[in-house]
């Protein structure tokens, strides 16, 4: 694919003709594949594709979003479910893509815009989940763009004036990814605009300008360690505090 030759780490339903390739040979702007290097090399010369087939809806610098409506975009979003699947294990998408949307992440050189990452996300979720799948192609993992198509999940869901959360199982990956992002937004948080830690804050309110779950704000507090559980005297409601340096505040 493109520059990098990829060993993938789990089954993925191409067509059966390809089971006995040693290699298969991905367009990376189409992703269309091809057993062969020389029908593959065919296919380049004549591949009018330099970016993923949707609005770019975001820029900077070399750095892009495509948002891509898997109806009109069918094949193209299906190749992409395939592609993926070599490296997710337990997701099963790969046909009935209309029901998402695609949030490509690409970066821009002379040649196009090469397909980085992304995350699908379902035009309605009943259990309100921001991104079904999430992936950063394995050439491109650890260089931190994962934190960047997650931080750009919840912007959207911020947009929409809702809470998300992405849907589950998490794979081991996905939930190492996630916790280094919500660890980060919710101490990013605390720590207020002035650099002065926060003395008092409230899960709903963290909730609201981070567009996490209260549940993912509690999970994420409860690994950091900042929660202190007591019995409020005043009422008989159980409050919840926060420690910031060695004092614990109330709320009421
Ligand atoms: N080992 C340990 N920690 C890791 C690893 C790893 N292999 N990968 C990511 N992390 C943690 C680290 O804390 C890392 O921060 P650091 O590099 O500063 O230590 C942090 O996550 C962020 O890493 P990024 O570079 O931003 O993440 P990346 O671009 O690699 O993408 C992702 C993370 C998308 C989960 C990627 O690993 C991936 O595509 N995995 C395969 C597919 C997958 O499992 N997707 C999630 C499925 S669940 C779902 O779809 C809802
Ligand atoms: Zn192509």
């Amino acid at each position: 694919m493109g520059a990098h030759e990829i060993e993938p780490w789990y089954f993925s339903p191409y067509p059966v003709e390809f089971s006995d390739a040693d290699m298969v040979f991905v367009c990376e702007f189409c992703l269309s594949y091809f057993a062969e290097e020389k029908s593959f090399s065919r296919h380049r010369a004549k591949c009018q594709l330099f970016h993923p087939p949707g609005n770019e809806i975001y820029r900077d610098q070399d750095i892009s979003f495509f948002e891509i409506d898997g109806r009109r975009q069918r094949t193209w979003c299906r190749n992409l479910c395939l592609l993926s699947k070599l490296f997710l294990d337990h997701k099963t998408l790969y046909y009935d893509v209309d029901p998402f949307l695609f949030y490509c992440m690409t970066y821009r050189d002379a040649y196009g815009h090469h397909l980085v990452g992304y995350f699908s996300k379902e035009k309605e979720s009943a259990e309100g989940y921001n991104v079904a799948c999430i992936l950063t192609l394995p050439q491109y993992q650890r260089k931190g763009y994962g934190q960047l198509i997650i931080a750009f999940s919840y912007e959207l869901s911020r947009r929409e004036g809702k809470l998300g959360s992405p849907e589950k199982p998490l794979s081991d990956l996905g939930l190492l990814g996630y916790r280094a992002y919500w660890q980060r937004t919710i101490v990013d948080l605390l720590m207020g605009d002035n650099g002065e830690p926060r003395k008092e804050a409230n899960v709903e309110e963290l909730g609201a300008l981070s567009a996490m779950t209260t549940n993912d704000v509690l999970h994420t507090l409860q690994n950091l360690n900042m929660l202190r559980y007591s019995v409020c005297l005043f009422s008989f409601f159980t409050h919840i505090y926060y420690a910031c340096s060695a004092q614990h505040y109330c709320r009421c």
